[in-house]
């Protein structure tokens, strides 16, 4: 049977490290970490999220700014606020909470975000640099599921590591970061996507899995090889009418059947999700202490 890689424990160890460093930043009178989230809109999931960000803040003893703005906020009202808080040195960390209204481009603002506090790793800047293998924000997801492969002491070097999707947020950064020559990383990389000719087969060939393509159970037993690690970024609410909610989270994986194949697995709920806040958190804390622009 698989190891399940715990993503809620592993998630909970860092936020302890991450609270034991705010701890002696203020033993010492440093600054405490503060992150400003700019959230568009009544979105409800972005507003789970937006509120998720804030309150694991608060747990590790950081400081959070939430800036909510109307849906109807002009481009420009909006590209002014991302300035505003760019130019306030008490705040170290901005994230613009994504999806963003229509008639906002999400490239001219994701564009306007400091290098310097862009946590998301989303500008070009830190994306150049992530490519680069150069020091940098790494985007939250993939950062997580980075963490979870080394704090599980997988073997990747060597390995045929194979993402399904091209999403900017995962499969293509996923893709560069299991490529680079580092740990985890040192894999030969296979990046598919709805447009792959013979997806299944290259599924059975890999040793790593990565699964972010959005769709619920998309792989099922017959595309896995024995013995893979099989990360699955999916979520996905069904209806349960047997759960008190009516739902229940599942992920693009078919966990039941893939489970028994696998040597390692993350569970959906408990695996890649709650290391996504982990990851932004521990991004904040490298911006308060000037490591990744001295
Ligand atoms: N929307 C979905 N995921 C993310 C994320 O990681 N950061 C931001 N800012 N918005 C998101």
């Amino acid at each position: 049977m698989a190891i399940l890689i715990d993503g809620k424990k592993t998630s909970e160890q860092i936020k302890s490290e991450i609270a034991s460093r705010v701890g002696e930043i203020k033993a010492s009178g440093g600054k405490i970490p503060h992150l400003a989230a700019v959230l568009v809109g009544d979105d409800g999931a972005s507003q789970t999220y937006v509120g998720a960000k804030v309150k694991a803040c608060e747990q590790v003893g950081f400081r959070s700014t939430l800036v909510r703005l109307d849906a109807g906020i002009t481009e420009e009202a909006l590209l002014h606020e991302v300035q505003r808080i760019n130019d306030d040195p008490d705040i170290d960390g901005l994230i613009a909470q994504l999806p963003l209204p229509k008639h906002i481009s999400v490239e001219k603002v994701t564009a306007k975000i400091k290098p310097e506090k862009d946590v998301d790793g989303f500008t070009p800047a830190n994306v150049g640099r992530m490519a680069l293998n150069w020091p940098t924000y790494v985007s939250a997801t993939p950062y997580g599921i980075l963490e979870l492969l080394k704090r599980h002491e997988i073997e990747t070097s060597g390995k045929h590591c194979v993402v399904i999707g091209r999403s900017h947020i995962v499969g293509s950064p996923m893709s560069i970061l299991m490529a680079r020559n580092d740990y985890p990383g040192n894999c030969t990389v296979t990046i598919t996507h709805s447009r792959t000719k013979n997806l299944d087969e290259i599924a059975r060939s890999a040793d790593i899995l990565i699964v972010a393509l959005g769709r619920p159970e998309f792989v099922t037993a017959d595309m896995v090889k024995e013995g893979a690690v099989v990360i699955d970024v999916g979520i996905h609410r069904i209806a349960d009418e047997s759960k008190k909610s009516g739902f229940r989270l599942i992920g693009d994986v078919k966990y039941d059947e893939v489970a028994p194949k696998a040597s390692a697995i993350t569970p959906v709920p408990g695996g890649v999700g709650p290391m996504t806040i982990a990851s932004l958190l521990y991004n904040t804390l490298l911006a308060a202490e000037r490591k990744i622009y001295p």
